[in-house]
């Protein structure tokens, strides 16, 4: 075995600096997920019980197995934006007889749980997250349909989800509807283009029409019950294929239906695990509140890998990217993880052989990001950093073995791209609170601008304005800094969600259980590697 050995010194004053400002970082991110948990406020979850509904969450709670761990995916989905934070909808990853399911609830004390621009993207994420590792979807429906005041965001896009649910059904991957309340016009296609469906009595209502709708097009008189309601759908259109008595009995067939689904992984199964050789809770002091302070990556692994155990590779060569092999609760894992932050052109090279060799074993690879990106400059440029760089571009772009990425820190540049960032389809992507993501650091950008702005000036003969630009300076840097917080990223969906760094091993471990419900991909073809 070759345990690492920690240097974390946890009685350091500079340790203990590091923990106190993710602590207050956590702090936040439980305050902005309570946001998400309290859905539409107290008025609207008040009224929602008055009708004797569950909420969203205890529907989930209510479908899973007791005690089991729900992975909440993208909690922060809309936060900043003009949405209450969530989005509207609850999605996620859920163990249901034994099953490890999607599970996208919409939040009906949230504007009556319409779906805008973020509900959008949430709800097609969990549907990719069900395709690309075979989980089966799971759909609690109860939605006023599309945002109206934003409908042009959603509606033509919109159609991707029904698109996704016949695909999946297509790919041999089950999709089941539990309709607890309304679900009209394109929400009606959720129960239509699910497998199985289930419909609440005197509670659905499923019609592509309401009924003012119907006398305005037709003059024709209908009430709910006649138009849509559960008892019409499973007497009459055969839209129903389960009539439940209540929530609970929803509930109840849904987890029926899945048990008949004798649902089998296709993956691999994990070996026997031990647990890491450090406290996961020393995982609060390892990042410094300043990214441009480096910190050793290995830290993070030594708390997260089965035994703390890692074989590196190459520890030598392109020292400031770590690469080796660990395992994670069982599962064999490949870790690319960042060091001194800048990539230069020996780590690319590194990574692009690393990566070749996990494709080889088909071993999944585990990138924490911590990066300012590649390396520039004269010397670099004529060495050949572009076209290093490409090659590990294009060894994670065409790699087929499963990614998982998490951004501990930095994300700067194409740093983000090599390091298999959002655009690079990592099957799962979380961030802990302390990640920041942007094309490069305000400063610098705002530097960039600076130069820019005066050299066009020079160039009209005019006179640069020196006060404008510090303002100018001022205002882009703060706006930088804004746009690249985990928060704000999270909020429009680049990542599945911010947690907090204790649970890693956990978190990435649910990802590989997840992910083995697919076969084995297969091996992949590398573009022309530029050498
Ligand atoms: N777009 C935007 N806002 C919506 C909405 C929608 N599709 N559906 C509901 N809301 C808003 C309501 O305006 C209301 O806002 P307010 O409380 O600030 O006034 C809030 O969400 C709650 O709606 P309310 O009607 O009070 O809730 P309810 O639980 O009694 O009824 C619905 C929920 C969904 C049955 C009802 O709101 C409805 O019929 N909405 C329109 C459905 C529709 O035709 N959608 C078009 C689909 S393409």
């Amino acid at each position: 075995m070759s345990v690492i050995t920690s240097r974390l010194d946890t009685s350091a004053a500079e340790y203990e600096a590091r923990r106190a400002a993710m602590l207050a970082k956590l702090a936040e991110l439980t305050a902005e997920q309570e946001k998400a948990v309290g859905g539409g406020g107290e008025k609207y979850v008040d009224r929602h019980r008055a009708r004797g509904k569950l909420l969203a969450r205890e529907r989930i709670e209510l479908l899973i197995d007791q005690d089991s761990p729900f992975l909440e995916l993208s909690p922060l989905a809309a936060w900043g934006s003009d949405f209450p934070v969530g989005a509207s909808v609850v999605t996620g990853i859920g163990v249901i007889e034994g099953v490890e399911c999607v599970i996208v609830a919409n939040d009906p004390t949230v504007r009556g749980g319409a779906s805008n621009p973020w509900t959008l993207r949430k709800t097609l994420r969990a549907a990719d997250i069900a395709l690309r590792n075979r989980l089966p979807l799971i759909n609690l429906v109860e939605s006023g349909g599309a945002d109206l005041p934003t409908q042009k965001e959603i509606f033509i896009p919109g159609g991707q989800i029904f698109r996704d649910l016949t695909r999946l059904s297509a790919a041999g991957i089950p999709t089941i509807a539990l309709v607890f309340g309304n679900s009209t016009a394109g929400g009606a296609y959720v129960p239509g283009m699910s497998d199985h469906v289930v419909m609440v009595k005197e509670r659905a209502k499923v019609f592509l029409g309401g009924p003012p709708l119907v006398k305005m097009a037709t003059g024709e008189e209908a009430d709910d019950e006649s138009l849509g309601g559960a008892e019409m759908h499973a007497r009459d259109s055969g839209l129903a294929d389960h009539l439940a008595a209540d929530e609970h009995d929803a509930l109840r067939i849904g987890r029926r239906i899945v048990r008949r689904l004798d649902w089998h992984k296709l993956g691999r199964r994990p070996g026997s695990a031990e647990d890491p050789r450090y406290d996961e809770d020393e995982l609060l002091g390892v990042v410094p509140e300043d990214l441009r302070v480096p910190f050793d990556p290995r830290e993070v692994i030594a708390r997260i890998v089965d035994a703390s155990d890692f074989d590196e590779f190459k520890p030598l060569y392109g020292a400031s990217l770590v690469t080796g092999w660990a395992k994670l609760h069982g599962y064999p894992i490949g870790v690319l993880a960042n060091a001194q932050g800048v990539l230069f052109g020996a780590e690319s090279q590194k990574a692009a052989q690393f990566i070749q060799l996990a494709n080889q074993s088909r071993t999944p690879l585990l990138f924490l990001q911590n990066t300012t990106g590649y390396m520039v400059g004269k010397d670099y440029e004529r060495a050949g950093i572009i076209k290093h760089g490409s090659m590990m571009i294009n060894a994670v772009a065409n790699s087929t073995v499963p990614h998982i990425t998490i951004v501990l820190g930095a994300s700067y540049g194409a740093g983000n791209y090599g390091m298999c960032g959002r655009a690079f389809d990592p099957r799962f992507l979380f961030a802990w609170p302390s990640a920041k993501a942007a094309v490069m650091g305000p400063v610098q950008l705002a530097g960039v601008l600076s130069i820019v702005g005066r050299a066009a000036a020079e160039s009209r003969g005019q006179v640069y304005d020196e006060e404008g630009d510090a303002a100018m300076r001022a205002m882009v840097e703060a706006q930088i800094e804004a746009e690249s917080l985990a928060f704000f990223l999270s909020g429009r969906l680049y990542d599945d969600g911010v947690i907090d760094p204790r649970d890693t091993r956990t978190v990435v471990g649910l990802c590989l259980s997840a992910i083995n419900n697919a076969a084995e991909p297969e091996p992949a073809g590398f573009g022309v590697f530029r050498m």
